[in-house]
């Protein structure tokens, strides 16, 4: 976990406009939501250089994964073995993308790496701690604290405001109300959906729910983002406004992001671009216009 000593800001400064919708610049962010101790999320560690290289090898390794398999029981005696020996580094600071054909396993690595699922064999070690090692309560806090999950429908609470829906997670984090609130309406701002954040899903469009549903996941501060498909569900260009947010998270705030995607172009905009095919990693390059 990052403690405050650990952390400190970050800088630049941006703003950018969509759905008619102001998004805070982070630098701003930063300051404001900087509390006594310093302990507010959008900072980075100690230490990390502001110029710090993608896929830099000296940074650390959030990711450590070794001939991880997975099969599903689909029956008495019958068995799928839907990953077959994924070996893969993630190093903190990373925007890798994920892409292969429908089936090929993407969501089931994405629920191994987000701790929702168990490898049936290999080593996974997050943070550097093996998570083969872990109890349930364990690997629960681990997840609420250090990943934050994007999906293709949101999954947002309904009747439930989108304050509420973002302070869900600080509250099973047992953040005191008022820190939580106060750190909710920060991230909503952040995300530009200030104006909104009294409104229940049911009465906001798919890409502004997106941008609830990415401020709650980076309500604990995590380490991590895994986005699966998230523009699934949208239009290009609400898709394009979307994945600017995820570059800024990146980008001003070192995030480390791992995005699902049927989407070639949006791909190509990530560093690391990793193809699936048949629960094996068959390839992997950098993006053309990252
Ligand atoms: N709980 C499960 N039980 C049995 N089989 C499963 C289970 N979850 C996934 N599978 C199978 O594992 C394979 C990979 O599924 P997965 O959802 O990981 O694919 P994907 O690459 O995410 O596909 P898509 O692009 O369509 O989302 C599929 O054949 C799927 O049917
Ligand atoms: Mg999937």
């Amino acid at each position: 976990m990052q403690t405050a000593e650990e952390k400190k800001h970050k800088s630049p400064a941006q703003e950018e406009k969509s759905e008619g919708i102001e998004i805070t610049d982070l630098d701003a962010f930063s300051k404001e939501g900087e509390t006594e101790e310093g302990s507010f999320s959008f900072e980075k560690e100690a230490g990390e250089a502001e110029t710090a290289q993608e896929n830099d090898s000296s940074s650390e390794v959030l990711i450590h994964m070794e001939d991880i398999t997975k099969r599903f029981y689909i029956g008495t005696e019958n068995e799928l073995e839907v990953l077959h020996g994924i070996s893969l580094d993630v190093h903190r600071g990373e925007f890798t993308s994920i892409v292969g054909e429908s089936g090929s396993g993407k969501s089931t690595l994405m629920n191994l790496i987000g701790l929702l699922d168990h490898p049936t064999s290999g080593t996974y070690l997050l943070r550097g701690e093996d998570t083969g090692e872990m109890d349930d309560d364990t690997l629960s806090d681990l997840r609420g604290q250090e990943i934050g999950f994007v999906f293709q429908t949101y999954n947002l609470i309904p009747r439930m405001s989108a304050l509420k829906n973002v302070e869900m997670p600080m509250m099973y984090a047992r953040v005191p109300q008022a820190e939580r609130t106060e750190r909710a309406e920060r991230l909503l701002e952040l995300v530009g959906m200030k104006e909104r954040m009294q409104h229940n899903p049911d009465e906001l469009s798919g890409g502004q729910k997106q941008r609830v549903a990415i401020a709650r996941a980076m309500a604990n501060d995590p380490a991590l983002i895994l986005a699966d498909e998230p523009t699934g569900a949208l239009d290009s260009k609400t898709g394009h406004l979307i994945m600017d947010l995820f570059h800024k998270l990146h980008d001003e705030d070192h995030r480390t992001i791992l995005l699902i995607t049927h989407s070639a172009a949006l791909a190509e905009e990530t560093a690391r671009i990793l193809t699936l095919s048949d629960g094996r990693i068959i390839a992997e390059r950098r993006g053309t216009r990252c």
